[in-house]
């Protein structure tokens, strides 16, 4: 059901009328120093392709790349833990998985999960009106180049682990309720290059409030500074032809909507009737959600326009 054709965050299989099967996988090197939180985040980062796609994570196989000759063992083993962990928060079997001796650290999941066919979210769907919700805030990138550079303040850096290791389950069971047009998470790309993966080929534009885009404390004077990874860069590069930026926008904003995410939210299309229920119900379940923008129609090919206010 979900294959190569296009970018989408997880391979859906049909195996019946009422059920497919989702999968996906995901490692990387440490995003932070401390391999316990390590294993939290980058278990927390891969389930979150499918809750992304409207499916219930089941079960997870470990991938380990590990440097055995410079590293204690005890290390992986404060990985796996945390690993672990997650999996038992998320509810999701550890069944097995595989390790190599590798001159880098790597660690990640494999993860297989289920959707009910009819009720798949993929990054299309989107229809002119929708109203858009982020559910995370962001600005890992910019908060952990600032920690690099021991610039960062001990509140931002908790932030930022806190909202790296939270699973978007709660979000994605409340969007449910919902019935989304279409769903994606935030990672890599920041928040332009998966809005863009939604808007392709659609004819329609992503109209972003950047006042109202939820972010880490501090984020906006650390992009003053030029602490910014440099994967925002490449991103911006990589997008630029893609937005226009009304005035008044400021140069934080800027920044900010190009910032790579460890972990980050689910971006969701949903009918502009209950985007405020939905964001209510996620704000008392502790989801950082916000109202970040409306989708609308141009005629221009331009995908993302970047406002000061909404509309
Ligand atoms: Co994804
Ligand atoms: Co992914
Ligand atoms: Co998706």
């Amino acid at each position: 059901m979900v294959g190569l054709a296009r970018p989408d965050d997880a391979g859906v299989y049909r195996l019946t009328d009422e059920l497919a099967l989702v999968q996906t996988v995901d490692f990387f090197t440490p995003i932070v120093d401390d391999p316990y939180t390590f294993g939290q985040v980058a278990v927390a980062n891969a389930l979150s392709d499918v809750y992304a796609m409207g499916g219930c994570p089941l079960t997870a196989m470990n991938i380990v790349g590990f440097p055995k000759d410079k590293l204690d063992l005890s290390v992986l083993g404060d990985i796996l833990r945390g690993g672990q962990d997650k999996l038992r928060e998320a509810e999701v079997a550890l069944v097995g998985g595989h390790s190599i001796a590798d001159p880098e650290l790597k660690f990640g999941v494999s993860v297989t999960g289920v959707v009910h066919p009819d009720q798949l979210w993929t990054n299309l769907g989107a229809r002119a009106g929708d109203r858009v919700v982020l559910t995370k805030p962001l600005g890992t990138g910019i908060v952990n180049t600032a920690l690099k550079a021991k610039q960062a303040s001990a509140e931002a850096v908790t932030a930022s682990i806190d909202t790296m290791r939270a699973l978007n389950r709660d979000a994605a069971e409340i969007a449910r309720e919902f019935d989304p047009h279409a769903c994606t998470d935030v990672t890599g790309f920041g928040l332009v290059g998966h809005a863009v993966e939604m808007l392709d080929a659609s004819g329609l534009c992503l109209r972003i409030d950047t006042e109202a885009l939820p972010r880490l404390p501090e984020v906006d004077r650390y992009s003053n500074q030029g602490l910014m990874p440099g994967g925002l860069h490449r991103n911006r590069d990589f997008y630029k032809e893609r937005i226009r930026v009304e005035q008044g926008v400021a140069q934080e904003m800027l920044d900010l909507v190009f910032d790579p995410q460890t972990s980050g939210g689910l971006l969701i299309a949903v009918a502009p009737q209950d985007a405020e229920t939905m964001v209510a119900r996620m704000n008392t379940r502790g989801v950082s959600a916000a109202i970040i923008g409306e989708i609308i129609d141009t005629p221009d090919p331009i995908l993302i326009e970047l406002a000061r206010k909404g509309t």
